[in-house]
C-alpha cells in the first residue's frame, strides 16, 4: 500500500507517518516545514522520516502533483493548525487551508486514489456550550475555523461533483510525543520555569476539553480510510472523557514530579486568548458505530508519555 500525508513533518504527521512505515505502508510525504518540529524536519531532510520526501508547499500546485502518481490513500493534514497565528495572519489560512485544499483535491482527481481523509477540526463548530455531534450546525469563530469548514465543503463538492472517495474528521485537542505548542506543552513549559514555585494558568480553572491521545487520533485514520462505510462520511475524533483544566494541571504536575519538583500552586488569569473556548467536547458514537474506533489510552498514561518526550528535547535545567 502506498500512502501519501501532506504536513507529514508535523504533530499528528509524523506520528501518523511511523506508524504507517512500521504497518509496511510505502510512505511520500509533502511539507513545507514551515511548522515542523525540528528533529521531525532534520529526520525528513536526512531520509529518516518516509520513503520519499518532498519540502513542498501545497499552495504551489505544479510542485505538488507529481507525489499523487500511484497513491492508495492520502491523507491530508498540511494546514496552519494554530488558531492565535489566524487572527493576526487569516491570508495564510485561506491559502493554504482553502486553496491548498482545492489543490490536493485537484491532484487526486487527476491521479485517483482509494480515499482522502481530510483533517478538519473541532474549530468548525465554534463556542458550542454543550457535547457535539457531526450533525451540529458550523459557526467557525475565527479565520482557522472557517479555513476548515471551507476546506470541508470543498471536499464534499469534490465527492459530489466528480465522486472523489473523501472521508473528513475533526479532531478535537490531540496531544502527545512530538507535540510543539497548545495548552500541555505550554503548561510544561511554565512548570519547567516555576522550579517548583506557583504556575499563571490562562482563563479560569473550569474550562473543559476532550484530549485523545495521538497514537488513538492515527489509528482512527487509518481505521476511516479501510472502511468502507466511512467514505463521504464526517467524523468527531474526540476523547472519551471530558477534563477541566485545573484537573489537566494535577495530572500534569503529578507528571513532571517524576522528573523534578512540581508546582505548590496554579493561579488562574481568569482570561485567555481572544477566541479561546470555555467548553469544547465532542460526541464520538458516530465513528464508534460506523468504523468501530474509540480511544483507548486514558489521560494520565498519556500525560506521562507526552512529558517523557517533552523531558528529552525541552532544556530542564
Ligand atoms: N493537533 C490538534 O489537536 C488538531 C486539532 C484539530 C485539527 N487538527 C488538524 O490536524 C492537522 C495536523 O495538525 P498538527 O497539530 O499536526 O499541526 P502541525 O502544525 O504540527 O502540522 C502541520 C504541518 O503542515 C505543514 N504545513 C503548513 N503549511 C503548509 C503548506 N502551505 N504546504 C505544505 N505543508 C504545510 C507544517 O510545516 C506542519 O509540519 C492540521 O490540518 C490541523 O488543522 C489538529
Amino acid at each position: 500500500m502506498r500512502a501519501l500525508v501532506t504536513g507529514g513533518a508535523g504533530f499528528i504527521g509524523s506520528n501518523l507517518v511511523k506508524r504507517l512505515g512500521n504497518r509496511g505502508y510505502h510512505v511520500t510525504v509533502i511539507d513545507n516545514l514551515k511548522n515542523s518540529l525540528p528533529e521531525q524536519a532534520k529526520k525528513a531532510l536526512n531520509g529518516d522520516l518516509c520513503d520519499v520526501f518532498g519540502v513542498e508547499d501545497i499552495r504551489d500546485i505544479r510542485s505538488i502533483k507529481k507525489y499523487f502518481k500511484d497513491v492508495d490513500f492520502v491523507f491530508h493534514l498540511a494546514a496552519n493548525a494554530d488558531v492565535p497565528s489566524s487572527v493576526s495572519d487569516p491570508e495564510y489560512d485561506f491559502t493554504t487551508n482553502v486553496i491548498g485544499t482545492k489543490n490536493v483535491l485537484e491532484c487526486v482527481l487527476e491521479f485517483g486514489c482509494k480515499r482522502v481523509l481530510f483533517s478538519s477540526s473541532a474549530a468548525v463548530y465554534g463556542g458550542v456550550k454543550e457535547t457535539v455531534d457531526e450533525n451540529a450546525i458550523l459557526a467557525p469563530i475565527s479565520p482557522y475555523g472557517a479555513s476548515k469548514a471551507c476546506g470541508e465543503m470543498m471536499a464534499q463538492a469534490y465527492k459530489n461533483a466528480y465522486g472523489l472517495p473523501v472521508s473528513i474528521v475533526r479532531i478535537f485537542n490531540s496531544y502527545g510525543p512530538h507535540q510543539r505548542h497548545y495548552v500541555m506543552v505550554d503548561l510544561f513549559k511554565k512548570i519547567v520555569e516555576a522550579k517548583g514555585g506557583m504556575i499563571e494558568v490562562l482563563g479560569n480553572p473550569d474550562i473543559v476539553r476532550c484530549y485523545c491521545f495521538v497514537s488513538d487520533t492515527i489509528k482512527a485514520f487509518e481505521e476511516i480510510v479501510l472502511c468502507p462505510s466511512a467514505e463521504g462520511e464526517v467524523f468527531n475524533i474526540a476523547g472519551s472523557k471530558n477534563t477541566k483544566i485545573s484537573e489537566l494541571v494535577d495530572i500534569l504536575s503529578a507528571s513532571v514530579s517524576r522528573y523534578f519538583k512540581a508546582p505548590l500552586e496554579a493561579k488562574y488569569t481568569g482570561v485567555s486568548w481572544k477566541g479561546d473556548l470555555n467548553f469544547l467536547s465532542g460526541n464520538i458514537e458516530k465513528i464508534k458505530r460506523v468504523v468501530g474506533w474509540e480511544p483507548s489510552v486514558d489521560l494520565k498514561t498519556g500525560v506521562d508519555m507526552l512529558v517523557d518526550d517533552l523531558y528529552s528535547r525541552i532544556d530542564c535545567k
